[in-house]
């Protein structure tokens, strides 16, 4: 299941997010990928540790938190410290690849499935050419390259690429989520009743059938949830 969750950054925490990115020591993004993946992989990282990565990070999952959608689609019961990273210039790409099953933070001792991925991006699309992430899932390949404040999440367990940027530069910020509910299609039924019942709530208030549906569920996710 691969949902576009817009707006997860608005405008003001954009713009500090660039700040932020402006100032940072970028270094090469083999360093953190796995030997395969190594040979592919052509771009810019931000160390997960400095002071740039540590402030952009609680941006974020303070963002993230306060999204319903986020909560909805994923489930999380953990999120691996958002990474950063920039595709420009001779650092431009990052072939075909599947990112490791479990994630280490460095320094913090936290060990996280990547059951789910999610890239939030931080630049403007019309401000560089190429870098759309084209990700190959069972209906096909999809290509996203979205608004910057905008996230994809998708599901870890698919090979996916960033075309190479030939003009500008392209930010982002990239992480996994462990959920709750491990199996992706569960999650994507429960994705699916909960926004059914979003609109159903919109429409007719509290009825007593939304009340209903409500306690299902709610007592799906209590079978299928891992706390
Ligand atoms: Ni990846």
């Amino acid at each position: 299941m691969l949902i576009r969750i817009p707006a997860v950054l608005e405008p003001e925490a954009l713009a500090r997010a660039r700040q932020l990115l402006e100032g940072a020591p970028w270094e090469p993004g083999e360093l953190t990928a796995g030997t395969q993946a190594a040979l592919v992989k052509n771009n810019l990282q931000l160390p997960a540790t400095c002071a740039q990565a540590l402030a952009l990070q609680a941006l974020v999952l303070g963002a993230l938190e306060r999204h319903p959608l986020f909560f909805s689609a994923t489930l999380p019961k953990k999120v691996f410290p958002p990474m950063f990273n920039r595709y420009e210039g001779a650092h431009n790409t990052y072939g075909d690849h599947v990112d490791k099953a479990v994630r280490y933070a460095p320094g913090t001792g936290v060990r996280v499935r990547t059951d789910v991925s999610c890239t939030l991006f931080l630049a403007e699309p019309d401000s560089y050419d190429g870098g759309e992430l084209v990700i190959a899932d069972t209906f096909g390949e999809q290509r996203v390259k979205l608004a910057a404040g905008d996230a994809v999440v998708y599901p870890g367990t698919s090979v996916h690429r960033v075309e190479p940027v030939t003009r500008g530069a392209r930010l982002a910020s990239f992480f996994w989520i462990e959920s709750m509910v491990r199996s992706d299609e569960q999650r994507r039924l429960l994705h699916d009743m909960d926004r059914a019942l979003m609109r159903l709530r919109a429409r007719d208030g509290e009825s007593d059938e939304a009340v209903a549906l409500t306690g299902t569920y709610h007592n799906l996710l209590r079978l299928w949830a891992d706390t």
